[in-house]
This record gives structure tokens, C-alpha cells and sequence, in this order.
């Protein structure tokens, strides 16, 4: 039997040149996103003032599978794309698992991490339409790295809003968005009147990634129109753009000769998962092929294991437009010590929409064990992965090892969104032992559950 190659890189000429709409290929559409003052599905103009016209029209296009993507923003991809795709020979001999296990690896650029194939396109037409600056929530602080960087190309300003636990956690983070340029503050914050408002409600709040899209998005919204919002995750746009890592793995695979029968990611607002399965999910739609897709989630913030598939606001403010999702309820805020990223309240209605349909699985696993999968991934393969990463290797892992079980000689992919150089406190919190876990009971999702909009549309949820 010919080995194959341990990493494939695709040269820049096969980097895809499109990205893949998947909504366009979906039998049935998400449900729509609704205006939070009439109810009625928002229109590109009630997206205006918030995001900058091309990604307006891209988060509602449902109908074009094929976006073509600028040509200033294919040369910078190209500065670090294509990302490899690697065979884990060394995780599959260390586990005794008959499995082939391939990774996308999307850590190999400054941010860290996939944010920047969304944080380049988001920057650019920010810059196309003339404005000077965007403003953005953070919560790890990758997307936050991630704009930064993209910002600092096409010389605009950035303000940041981070999560108040995670400014705290991981200060090198906001340095390396200070070295690029951006402002960084902690959301709560005194800035905005939003901010206030959590604030005086509830002084010791660690904050949430929903306290921080509040704040940014009236930060941007009180510019007077010199600034929009970005996102690095949830919204259909963020996913579009993240289809180039489905793209290129599909490539690759192809290449190899390969087709994965289960592809396993990480998912905290969606968008690498979803930009991941988007080819694989489209062949399963198309019944060409039938992957087995696995989204892996924190236990403590199990918005598609435990949520409820209702419409929310995106933020805590409930200031954003209402998307129907999985959602554990915009005012959820997930345990100070969760410290392995994918806090969000909500889930990408796409892939909500998806797993609602069936399409797609999910499991949910404690940071220890998430931690446990990380440090021997790290052993075996030498890349020191994130926190949410290595939720997806932890995912890829059980699966391999029911392989070994049952004999079978399946194929997984999986997502390794980004490394974890700024997580060593995490890190050493697990090696030390003082890492603890916290699994929601009904009672405390309960009351994330009470701030779900009462509203028609959730009527019998
Ligand atoms: C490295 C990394 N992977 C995954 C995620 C999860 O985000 P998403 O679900 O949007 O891919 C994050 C979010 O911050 C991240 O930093």
C-alpha cells in the first residue's frame, strides 16, 4: 500500500476563487431574520445601518451558489492560504485505530486562527464603501486578532469590545490587537449606554459575547455612518466566507483519493463548521454522497445538544435582529470557568436549520476532557491546539476510537481551527488540576430560556 503524503498543500493557483453559498442548495431555507421593532423579515435596507452594504446583500442571498471573491482579497489569502490539509498518522497509530484521520489545518497566519478568511473580505468592502473604520465584539479574542490584522491592511480603525472574563484571562491578546492597531476595551463597558445599562443591572458581570455585540453594534450605529458592525461568526456572510476551508478540503481530499465519511468541528457561532461540511453537506443534500457530519460542542454552553430552536436576539441588549436558531437565550451567560472558548448563546441559523433537519449531529463534552484530547493531540502531532479546536479533535478522537471497536476502517476529517498560544493559562490550569467543570442544570438554563422573546413566532416553543 503506498503511503500517503503526511500534508498536502494545494498550490495558489487551485485556491478556490469562489466561495460556496450553501443556502442556495439547501431544500429548505433558514427561517428568516426578523426586524426586532416590526417583526417583518429585515430587507437589505434595515441592514444599512449596520453592516456595510456587500455583506448585507451576501447575508441575505439565498440564491447565488457561487460568490466570486475580490481579487485584493485573493491576494491576501494567498499570503497564507491554501491552509494544508494533514494526515494524523501519529494520533491514529497513538490511539490503535484502524480510522484514517485527516485535519484542516487553519492556524497558520498571525491571528492564530480561520478568522481571518472572514475578518479580510469583512475589512475590504468596509474599505470599498469608504468608510473609516468597523467596530467588533470579541470573545477569546481570535476574531478580534483576526479584524485587526485585516484592518491594519486596508488602514482602518478597529474598536474592540472583549469579554470582560476574557480581557482579564488573556492579556497578550489584547497587546497583539494593540500591535495592529485596534482599541480593545472590556464589554460591560462605560462607553456605550448599553453597556451601562448591563452594568448597573449587574455590577460583576463577567460579560458575554451578547454584551459585546450590543456594544459594538451601537458604537458603529452612533457613528454617523462612518463606521458599520462586523461579526465574526453566526451570520450567514461569515459562513459564506469560511466556505473556502470546504472547498479546499474537498480539493485536497479528491486528490488524495479520499472522501470523508464523518467530518467532525468545533462550533461556538458556527462559522468554521459551517464553512467546513458546506461541499460535503451539499453532496449529502444532493444524495451523491452521505457524510456523517458532527458538530462538538462545550457542555457548558450546549446551545444545539440543550437549546431550544426558537428566534432570539443575536445580543444581550436586544438591540440586533431576531434570528431563529438554537439558542439558550440571549441573556445566558456561560460560567467564568469555562475556559474553552465557544460561548455563545446561539447557534448559526444555517446550521441550526440543518441539525434541525437532520443533516447534522452534535455532542457536547467538559473542558477537561476537551483539555485531556488536546494535550495528547499536542503529544502526538505537535501543534498546540485552541481550546475550541480541540473540541473538534476530541470529537474526531471518539470517533476513531468506536473505529477501533468495530474495525472499521472509516475516513474523519476534522476542523483545527487555530492554535492556543495565548491559552496557556488554560492550559496550566488543566495540567495543575485546577480546572473544573460546569454543566448547566435545567434550572440554570431555565432562565436563559425566560429571556426568549415572547413574541408570535415563538408561540408553543
Ligand atoms: C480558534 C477558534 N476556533 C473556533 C471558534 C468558534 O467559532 P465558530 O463557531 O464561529 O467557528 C473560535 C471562536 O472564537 C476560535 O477562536
Amino acid at each position: 500500500m503506498t503511503k500517503i503524503l503526511h500534508k498536502l498543500f494545494l498550490t495558489e493557483d487551485q485556491m478556490p476563487q469562489k466561495w460556496f453559498n450553501l443556502r442556495a442548495v439547501m431544500k429548505e431555507q433558514p427561517d428568516p431574520m426578523l426586524h426586532p421593532g416590526t417583526l417583518q423579515p429585515v430587507t437589505e435596507a434595515d441592514l444599512a445601518p449596520i453592516f456595510c452594504e456587500e455583506l448585507a446583500r451576501q447575508e441575505l442571498d439565498c440564491t447565488h451558489e457561487y460568490i466570486d471573491i475580490p481579487e485584493q482579497v485573493l491576494e491576501i489569502y494567498k499570503m497564507y492560504r491554501p491552509s494544508s490539509l494533514i494526515r494524523a498518522y501519529d494520533l491514529e497509530k497513538a490511539l490503535g485505530t484502524p480510522a484514517k484521520i485527516y485535519f484542516k489545518y487553519e492556524g497558520n497566519n498571525t491571528s492564530g486562527s480561520h478568522k481571518l478568511n472572514s475578518a479580510v473580505p469583512q475589512a475590504y468592502y468596509a474599505k470599498a464603501q469608504g468608510l473609516s473604520g468597523v467596530t467588533t465584539e470579541t470573545g477569546a479574542g481570535q476574531w478580534g486578532t483576526a479584524l485587526s490584522v485585516a484592518c491594519a491592511y486596508f488602514d482602518l480603525s478597529c474598536d474592540v469590545y472583549m469579554v470582560k472574563c476574557s480581557y482579564e484571562q488573556k492579556p497578550f491578546r489584547k497587546a497583539m490587537m494593540n500591535v495592529f492597531g485596534s482599541s480593545v476595551v472590556p464589554s460591560p463597558s462605560t462607553l456605550t449606554e448599553v453597556g451601562r445599562k448591563i452594568l448597573a443591572e449587574n455590577p460583576d458581570t463577567t460579560g458575554s459575547l451578547g454584551c459585546a455585540i450590543s456594544e459594538a453594534v451601537e458604537a458603529a450605529v452612533g457613528s454617523s455612518g462612518s463606521k458599520r458592525y462586523v461579526l465574526g461568526s453566526v451570520l450567514n456572510q461569515v459562513l459564506l466566507h469560511q466556505s473556502i476551508i470546504g472547498l479546499e478540503s474537498k480539493l485536497a481530499m479528491e486528490m488524495l483519493g479520499e472522501y470523508p465519511d464523518i467530518v467532525v468541528g468545533c462550533a461556538g457561532g458556527g462559522s468554521n463548521l459551517g464553512g467546513l461540511i458546506a461541499p460535503f453537506v451539499a453532496d449529502k443534500i444532493r444524495g451523491v454522497k452521505n457524510p456523517r457530519i458532527v458538530a462538538v460542542e462545550p457542555a457548558s454552553c450546549p446551545s444545539l445538544t440543550r437549546g431550544k430552536y426558537a428566534y432570539d436576539y443575536c445580543d444581550t441588549g436586544k438591540v440586533t435582529p431576531l434570528a431563529r436558531m438554537y439558542t439558550l437565550g440571549s441573556g445566558f451567560i456561560p460560567a467564568p470557568n469555562h475556559a474553552g472558548g465557544l460561548r455563545y448563546h446561539g447557534m448559526s441559523p444555517v446550521l441550526s436549520k440543518l441539525y434541525h433537519d437532520g443533516y447534522m449531529e452534535a455532542v457536547s463534552y467538559e473542558q477537561t476532557k476537551v483539555f485531556e484530547a488536546a494535550v495528547f493531540f499536542a503529544k502526538h502531532e505537535t501543534i498546540l491546539p485552541a481550546p475550541e479546536s480541540a473540541h473538534a479533535i476530541k470529537g474526531a478522537i471518539d470517533e476513531a476510537l468506536k473505529c477501533k471497536e468495530t474495525g472499521e476502517e472509516k475516513t474523519i476529517l476534522f476542523g483545527l481551527t487555530g492554535t492556543g498560544y495565548f491559552d496557556m493559562v488554560a492550559y496550566e490550569n488543566y495540567l495543575s488540576g485546577k480546572m473544573t467543570d460546569y454543566i448547566p442544570t435545567d434550572e440554570d438554563l431555565q432562565k436563559g430560556f425566560d429571556s426568549l422573546p415572547d413574541i408570535p413566532q415563538n408561540k408553543g416553543i
